[in-house]
């Protein structure tokens, strides 16, 4: 709730909504964003939840879409490049667990939900070594949850 608080420096606001339903998340976040200038939008961790990839792409052209130009997205999304039949059993493993099952996506598909915006550097891969400062990434193990920053032209 304290993160709710709005201040002079920023409103916050919170919306419970589906990412299935992107239009709605779009109309209720403009009520709190002006989307005429850049903004920052994250998703992370959540596509993963969309199973069906063209839905997934679908929901993906659509929050770009909206996006102003200059604007930054970051997306995270479990691929099986690095531990391939390792990540596949994990997965498999959650997804018997009765919670929402989850999907594992190539590369190529996880590049594609940034189509029409630059893939800033060090480009797409494991979120564990995507870090602002590079010194800081130390020995970090790779992981296969892989992540991205991109901007809108
Ligand atoms: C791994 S957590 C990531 C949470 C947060 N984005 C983060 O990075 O810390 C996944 C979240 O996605 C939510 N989720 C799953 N399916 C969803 C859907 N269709 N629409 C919106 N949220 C969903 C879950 O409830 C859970 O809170």
């Amino acid at each position: 709730m304290r993160l709710l608080a709005s201040s002079p420096e920023g409103v916050t606001d919170y919306i419970d909504a589906d990412l299935r339903d992107p239009d709605r998340i779009l109309t209720e976040a403009a009520k709190t964003l002006d989307l005429t200038q850049p903004i920052a939008g994250t998703v992370l961790g959540v596509l993963i939840f969309i199973p069906d990839d063209e839905e997934a792409s679908s929901i993906m052209k659509r929050l770009r879409d909206a996006l102003p130009s200059g604007s930054h997205l970051a997306l995270t999304s479990t691929a099986n490049a690095i531990h391939g039949e390792r990540t596949d059993e994990a997965v498999r493993v959650w997804n018997e667990s009765g919670s929402a099952p989850m999907v594992v996506r190539s590369t190529e598909l996880i590049t594609s939900f940034f189509d029409g915006m630059e893939i800033l550097d060090p480009g797409l891969g494991p979120l564990s070594r995507r870090r602002r400062d590079p010194s800081a990434i130390g020995t970090a193990p790779e992981v296969d949850e892989f992540a991205a920053v991109a901007r809108k032209p």
